[in-house]
């Protein structure tokens, strides 16, 4: 007969589950055995109370005895305490902890002091009241429904929010129906990849300073990043025409270009065609329009007009990554791109910004023809974003509580945007800061051949910031220009760390 306990099934008892496996044979051995494993990996904390042996004899179907028996022999190995009146608990000793994982060698001298890493928000200043009663409200008011798999491209109400938020405030053409939820903009961009890829394209258009981790991303895909040139003007859109690449190599066989099933359901327009064979020309562009990152520059509006021309023209989509539209200064916000043309640009969004990144929360809005082909890559098995977040974010958009985090954020970031550039003028007055009207983050122009040297003495002084060279794409013509800057994220430290962060910083200036 199988023994009682030789189940994977948790045991419920006096409100903690004891997930055991015991081995071996013998009720008591096999017992004491499985409970000696748990406190040893750890999987029992130091402290916990046990189950009594009465309780956990019922849930096992053994006798009492027997328990009582194991737990005594542990006792008497040290692995569990026996009080009076506080019950059987698992000793304070120290139990094999799990390895640590291999950390890579560190870059500066120890942990940071100040940070001042572009990427994040202030995290302390999250709204977390008015979240939690979002989240209140929304799990209260949500459908049975909800907590279902759903709808791959997300909860209609987050859709129907964000479609009315976005034409709003980013003057983009939003239809819910054309929205799909994402965990942030890196999870959009890699679903793009994949199906820009399955339409047979194989080059895609950058910036050329950007993130590496999203050149990453759609490498993976299977496509070939090509920056743009850079002049005194921003990046020159007006090159994509005729940006020379590379003949097609050996390992360009493409995957499947065919949709299927629901996804081609879905589609209300044909694919775009295929790259043609023997012929390399550049299928997308993936942009930063409003406040290009790092360097801080609107596009052109001569470029911008460039870019929906070519994309026109060609076929050819814009994704258009909006990371910190919300957050502009001096004058209205730039509208989004895609409202010059909803069927070439992808539109990008996030939360990673605006709330904070750790809540994964992103969204495309996407050409009519795109979006059974983003839901085809989505596949099965990707339901990403919990019901409970999109429902809370719904909630907060619609009850005015995200317009009134964003204006006392925008307040926040601009004052301290003011002191940084007052610091500069006083402190550090050969270093002057570009590409502020915008966002959480300031290109610190440093004079000539002097950013590693500062970089070292920000590492040194456990100061974090980034050299504008981290950002340049490795195929970046030579003639772009290569100004030695800084790259300093002044939204990242909590308001009490802020002015020894700045101070830090002027320290480390020429
Ligand atoms: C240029 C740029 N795009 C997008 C994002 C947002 O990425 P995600 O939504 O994946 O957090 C960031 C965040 O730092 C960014 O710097």
């Amino acid at each position: 007969m199988a023994e009682p306990w030789a189940t994977s099934a948790p045991r419920q008892a006096l409100g903690i589950d004891l997930h055991i496996e015991p081995t071996g044979s013998g009720l008591r051995r096999g017992l004491t055995d499985a409970l000696r494993e748990a406190v040893r990996s750890g999987r029992l904390a130091p402290g916990t109370r046990l189950p009594s042996s009465r309780t956990l004899a019922v849930d096992l179907g053994i006798a009492r005895n027997t328990v009582a028996d194991s737990y005594a022999d542990l006792v008497a190995e040290g692995w569990l305490t026996a009080r009076q009146g506080s019950g059987t608990r698992v000793a304070e000793r120290p139990v094999e902890a799990p390895r640590p994982p291999r950390t890579p060698a560190r870059r500066t001298p120890g942990p940071l002091r100040h940070d001042l890493n572009p990427g994040s928000p202030d995290l302390a200043s999250f709204p977390r009241t008015e979240w939690l009663r979002a989240a209140r409200r929304a799990l209260s008011a949500a459908p049975n429904d909800a907590l279902g798999y759903g709808d791959p491209r997300g909860r209609p109400e987050l859709r129907t929010a964000l479609a009315g938020y976005l034409a709003r405030a980013r003057g983009v053409h939003a239809d819910p129906e054309r929205i799909v939820i994402c965990s942030g903009f890196v999870h959009g961009l890699r679903l793009l990849g994949d199906a820009l890829r399955r339409r047979g394209v194989r080059d895609i258009a950058v910036e050329s300073y950007g993130l590496d981790a999203h050149w990453d991303v759609l490498t993976r895909a299977g496509l070939r990043t090509h920056p743009l040139p850079l002049d005194e003007l921003g990046t020159d859109t007006g090159a994509l025409d005729h940006l020379h690449l590379p003949p097609p190599g050996r390992r360009d066989a493409s995957r499947p270009t065919a949709a299927s099933g629901a996804a081609r359901a879905l589609s209300t327009s044909p694919p775009a065609p295929a790259q043609p064979a023997g012929r390399r020309t550049i299928g997308a562009a993936l942009l930063t329009p409003a406040h290009q990152f790092p360097i801080g520059d609107p596009l052109h509006p001569d470029r911008r007009a460039a870019v929906v021309d070519w994309a026109r023209r060609t076929g050819a989509l814009i994704l258009e990554d909006d990371y910190d539209g919300e957050f502009r200064y001096d004058r209205q916000p730039i509208g989004a791109l895609q409202g010059l043309d909803p069927d070439r640009v992808v539109y990008l969004g996030t939360a990673s910004k605006s709330l904070a990144p750790g809540l994964r929360l992103g969204w495309m809005v996407l050409p009519e023809s795109v979006v059974a082909e983003v839901i085809e890559e989505k596949g099965p098995s990707d339901w990403s974003c919990g019901f409970l977040d999109q429902l809370t974010l719904a909630e907060f958009m619609n009850s005015g509580a995200y317009d009134r985090h964003l204006r006392s954020a925008r307040l926040r970031y601009r004052r301290r945007r003011d002191q940084l550039v007052a610091a500069l003028a006083e402190r550090a007055p050969s270093v002057h800061a570009t590409g502020i009207a915008a966002g959480l983050h300031a290109v610190l122009q440093l004079p000539p051949g002097t950013e590693q040297s500062v970089v070292r003495a920000a590492a040194w002084q456990r100061l974090g910031v980034v050299g504008l060279s981290t950002y340049r794409h490795p195929s970046a013509s030579p003639s772009a220009p290569r100004p030695d800057a800084l790259v300093v994220g002044y939204g990242t430290p909590p308001d009490h760390a802020w002015s020894g962060a700045l101070d830090a910083l002027c320290r480390v200036l020429p």
